[in-house]
């Protein structure tokens, strides 16, 4: 079929011939999840479903469980793969389960960053920084709309935290807006076009997103050039005529009987001009015309579930591994206790609108077991998930047991995880620790007389403080929330069929209160200022010089690479070209993410001591180098001027780093910058 309505009729021909009620119909859903129809025009309706990391095709009632799908690693995982190309296929086998059931736009991904590793949703967001986020972003988007599904890249903007979210205003200046919190959702549209945004909850600097005048259309359209509809979050307009003046196409879902009875209302009194509901019909009539390229497929559920096996190994992080405890190696007579109850009851995605009900899980306990057959695998659950009464007085017995199973073993896995509940759309976390009952055991495990190694596994979807008890592990293994395969990924990862390649995308910090937000998080009476500016992450924990307990950036592998002959040259346009070459000089094959950071050292503005500006996930076979090249653009160097209302780079002297984390920098060389076009 093509992409017109009637035979040939382009969207706006189509509009022309559309009556006031039919128009207004169509800036509102029909339902949670479908656009409205109008049959008599040739116009479907098309559904829309969430969600970031799998589909959650609603059959009912508005938040009932989906249908069945793959659960794909989370973003709080996939953010730490650090590899566009993986998730790039994610996306498209998530297009193709929507093409399976007949969905014509993913909610998703999520590209806000994670100002504070206390929100609640941090598990549906990719990195602390935004070129990372970015660059994933776009890839997840790509990937989606490579099925003609289309992407819907949210929550525009500002939206980083779950306290009073549908109230609070986000308060901060234009340059941070620019800089981190804008700067995702830029790279994303220009680079990936999705078909969709979703306007946030909060306000921006006191004014809702979704009536956002200055978001929706200055820079999102008029600015990037944004050509797709804006959607609502849902349930947050709450004046249609506003929001419609301010760029926003649909409503969702409809607020019958209010919106469209007042935008009826403001055309004929002459407040809302028809030419504007014209514009946003349009775009969502281009959204059902576009939609019809999409074909039927097969759901492939053992081909999706060895992807999302693949992007979840890939998204481990290795943070310690002292003496090589890890891997381990199956020989007959080795004893592992596997300790913890997420290794029976795995930890794999976070609770709310982007939960998926998955088409299997595999069980840590079992899939160890099945990757170590010559091995005796002893398992005790060690802690309670709840924290009732009846749960806390078991915990004593449940550490005793454990106690008991991890004697004479060789090595001990202790499975930790942050309870079910503890992260949740609409709530964000108190602290950062694990429970005690969780780290007390790990204590009197590791007070063994044998000395026996304990590695430590972790299942959560945003930071977690290690600096109170990584010290009595040997080895510590991040798995974030992983999707259903994270079971089979991390025994992968464990017994080495898999070398660990994740990255932090998020830094660590030794404590809450080294946060760089730490003190303006959440805010208070319907205001949060972001008063770290910029300096969000690492960026501000190296501003501050601050001893952290993981950089962003940091992960180890079961082999070593060696970087070597850097070299840096302008471009003569304000850019820079930077090569060099990494080798890997271990024993066995394994990917490494070599990042590129930039900072400007002397500026008229506060900038970060470095930012990463360009990344490479590459495989190396044992012995080999390759040279790896990297295009920064003056943009990318520049820093936006408030006062000047624009981009600028200051001509001056620049710091190249090239590193395998942000602290861990391995080449560097300074480079000065002349005048774009002075050279
Ligand atoms: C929720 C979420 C959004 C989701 C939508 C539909 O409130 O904020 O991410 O896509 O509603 O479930």
């Amino acid at each position: 079929m093509t992409s017109t309505g009637m035979i040939g009729l382009s969207a706006s021909d189509l509009v022309a011939q559309l009556s006031i009620s039919q128009k207004v119909a169509l800036c509102l859903g029909a339902d949670n999840w479908r656009t409205a129809p109008v049959p008599e025009a040739g116009i479907e309706s098309v559904m829309v479903s969430d969600g970031p990391h799998g589909l959650r095709k609603q059959p009912g009632e508005f938040l009932a469980p989906g249908l069945p799908a793959t659960c794909f690693p989370t973003a709080s995982a996939l953010g730490s793969c650090w590899d566009a190309a993986l998730v790039r296929e994610v996306g498209a086998a998530l297009g193709a389960e929507a093409r399976a059931q007949d969905v014509a736009v993913i909610l998703g991904p999520g590209a806000n960053i994670k100002r504070s590793p206390l929100c609640g949703r941090n598990f549906e967001y990719f990195s602390e920084d935004p070129c990372l986020a970015g660059q994933l972003a776009a890839a997840m988007v790509d990937g989606i709309q490579s099925q003609h599904v289309g992407a819907c890249v949210k929550h525009f903007a500002a939206n980083n935290q779950e306290t009073d979210r549908l109230r609070v205003s986000a308060e901060l200046d234009e340059r941070t807006l620019r800089e981190i919190y804008l700067s995702v959702f830029e790279r994303v549209v220009s680079t990936a076009r999705p078909w969709v945004v979703m306007s946030a909850y909060n306000k921006i600097n006191g004014e809702y997103a979704w009536r956002n005048r200055w978001l929706l259309t200055e820079v999102l359209r008029d600015e990037w050039g944004f050509d797709g509809v804006v959607m609502s979050d849902w349930g947050s307009v709450q004046d249609r005529v506003a929001a419609l003046a301010a760029g926003l196409d649909l409503e969702m879902p409809p607020n019958f009987g209010i919106s469209d009875r007042a935008v009826t209302e403001a055309i004929a009194n002459g407040t809302l001009a028809e030419s504007v509901l014209d514009e946003a019909v349009a775009r969502v009539v281009r959204l059902v015309l576009r939609s019809r390229d999409r074909r039927p497929a097969e759901l492939d559920a053992a081909a999706h579930h060895a992807l999302a096996r693949r992007a979840a190994a890939a998204s481990i992080v290795l943070l310690k591994n002292d003496a090589g405890a890890l891997p381990l190696s199956d020989e007959p007579g080795l004893t592992v206790a596997v300790i913890g109850e997420f290794a029976r009851r795995p930890s794999y995605q976070g609770v709310g609108s982007s939960a998926v009900t998955p088409l299997h899980v595999d069980v840590p306990l079992d899939e160890l077991a099945r990757a170590l057959p010559s091995a005796t695998i002893r398992f005790s659950p060690g802690y309670p998930l709840g924290h009732s009464e009846a749960d806390k007085e078991a915990a004593g017995t449940l550490a005793d047991e454990a106690l008991r199973a991890a004697e004479g073993a060789d090595v001990i896995i202790m499975v930790f995880g942050l309870p079910p509940g503890s992260e949740v759309e609409h709530i964000d976390r108190s602290h950062i620790d694990l429970p005690a009952a969780q780290t007390d055991l790990l204590r009197r495990l590791a007070g063994n007389e044998n000395a026996t190694p304990v590695v430590a596994v972790l299942f959560n979807g945003s930071v977690i403080r290690t600096s109170t008890w990584d010290d009595c592990t040997s080895a510590v293994l991040e798995c974030w929330l992983a999707g259903q395969a994270a079971g089979s990924a991390l025994a992968d990862v464990l017994t080495g069929i898999v070398n660990p390649s994740g990255r932090l995308a998020e830094t660590i910090p030794l404590r809450l209160e080294d946060a760089p937000s730490y003190l303006n998080f959440p805010g208070e009476e319907g205001h949060v200022r972001y008063g770290e500016g910029v300096f969000v992450g690492y960026r501000g924990y190296d501003a501050a010089a601050r001893s952290i307990a993981y950089p962003f950036g940091h992960g180890l592998s079961y082999t070593q690479f060696e970087y070597r002959g850097l070299t840096v040259s302008t471009d003569g346009a304000g850019g820079l070209a930077v090569t060099c070459t990494v080798a890997n000089i271990g024993g066995r094959a394994g990917h490494e993410v070599v990042q590129l950071y930039v900072g400007d050292l002397k500026s008229r503005v506060r900038r970060p001591p470095r930012e990463l500006k360009a990344f490479s996930r590459i495989y190396l076979e044992p012995g080999i180098a390759r040279e790896i090249s990297f295009t920064v653009t003056a943009r990318d160097l520049s820093y936006w001027s408030p006062s000047r209302g624009r981009w600028v780079l200051e001509p001056g002297e620049f710091r190249v780093d090239v590193g395998a984390s942000s602290r861990d920098i391995r080449l560097a060389q300074h480079i000065t910058i002349e005048s774009p076009g002075s050279s």
